[in-house]
């Protein structure tokens, strides 16, 4: 394994790119033969990651073209690795340079210099940046056509930006329906306006906001998962932390399950439809680190963003003085609505790689 650069077990993820350097790519090696696969497909998935409103996202617009580079043969996976690159061409590193010295309060700067001895790319946050979920999200791409072909689906959206909180449950056709048609990726378009309201306030402040992405797998078969150090749980939680500004991950209920009673948090068991099923969804899908059949519920915290014109106390590393900064750029007020579609390839990259492990995906797809 490289360093902290390659997740998965059969379905192998590797990423590779920084926020200003030439490009951002991917190599997925375990994806089995067979699959059908285009540049418009991964084309798709990184078009949702940019919400079509200016009002709440960076001044960054990209329009990242996919390109796959091996492991597609006459439209189908050929069992080869699979690598696959977006060029970055929006590079405006003259703000960087200016506050090299000045790490930004939350962000990886200082840790960063720390450990790297200064030789990281520290422009828009190198190696640490945002932008690399563009890689995840082109991995994830395929993750979720595989998961498609044996009937998985991972839907991804958002519940909360700052104090506005969505107070309803959804459907799957609603998921479906709305939540990419509002900017803030959340299905009840009459809150994302006020999320979207919210964000443009701290935007004018100078200030940014967080919020939570919920994701939910569904049609997940029982038994995926492998027990203790690779539990469905870990595994997911683990590639959920890769998408950056994530904070906290839960399952169904959660931290709410510490003041339940087990009476109260226990799913219990009844036959639908000739089919072993709960009641409730309190695990959130997963037992034991093993799905159970019901939909995987996550809930993901995602913090406001660092990068703030508000002025903020900090160092200035070359001088050891301290110092005050106000960061000037090009930086989302929430990288919420961003990080939707991140979160959704993480799940789908993880379902992917222990569906292939548990044996519900073959090596070998056959042909449909
Ligand atoms: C899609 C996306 C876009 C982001 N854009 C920005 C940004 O414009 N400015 C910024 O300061 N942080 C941004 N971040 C967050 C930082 O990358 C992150 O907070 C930083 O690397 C520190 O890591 P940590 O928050 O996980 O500790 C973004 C995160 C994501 C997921």
């Amino acid at each position: 394994m490289l360093a902290g650069n390659a997740i998965g077990k059969e379905f192998t993820v590797t990423t590779f790119g920084e926020s200003h350097g030439k490009y951002v790519g991917v190599v997925v090696d375990g994806c089995p033969a067979g699959l059908s696969l285009s540049e418009e497909n991964l084309q798709a998935e990184l078009d949702r990651r940019i919400p079509a409103q200016p009002k709440i996202v960076s001044a960054r617009i990209e329009k990242d073209i996919a390109k796959i580079l091996s492991g597609v043969f006459n439209g189908f996976t050929t069992g080869a690795p699979i690598a696959m690159m977006v060029e970055n061409k929006e590079t405006d590193s003259s703000d960087y340079e200016a506050i090299k010295d000045l790490p930004r309060p939350g962000h990886s700067d200082y840790p960063a210099r720390v450990k790297y001895g200064g030789f990281n790319d520290y422009r828009g946050g190198g190696r640490f940046s945002g932008r690399v979920t563009v890689a995840l999200i082109m991995a994830g791409a395929i993750a979720k056509k595989l998961l498609s072909r044996f009937d998985v689906d991972v839907l991804a959206y958002t519940i909360a930006i700052g104090q506005v909180k969505v107070d309803k449950k959804f459907s799957p056709e609603e998921i479906r329906k709305n939540r990419y048609a509002a900017a803030t990726r959340c299905p009840d378009l009459v809150c994302a306006e006020k999320m979207e309201e919210a964000i443009v306030n701290a935007r004018k402040e100078g200030d940014s906001l967080g919020g939570v992405v919920e994701c939910i797998a569904l049609d997940m078969p029982v038994g995926v998962g492998e027990p203790l150090f690779d539990s469905l749980d870990a595994d997911l939680t683990k590639a959920l932390f890769a998408v950056p500004a994530v904070k906290g991950v839960e399952f169904g209920a959660g931290f709410r399950s510490a003041e339940l009673r087990g009476s109260e948090n226990n799913d219990p068991f009844l036959m639908t439809n000739g089919k072993v099923a709960t009641s409730t969804d309190n695990a959130g899908g997963i037992l034991g680190g093993l799905s159970n059949g019901m939909p995987i519920i996550i809930r993901v915290a995602i913090k406001p963003t660092p990068s703030i014109s508000k002025e903020q106390k900090t160092v200035n590393l070359s001088k050891m003085k301290n110092a005050a900064l106000s960061v000037k750029g090009r930086h989302d007020p929430c990288v919420v609505p961003k990080a939707v579609p991140a979160v959704e390839a993480a799940v789908a990259i993880t379902l992917a790689d222990h569906m292939i492990r548990a044996g519900f995906i073959p090596k070998t797809l056959k042909e449909k």
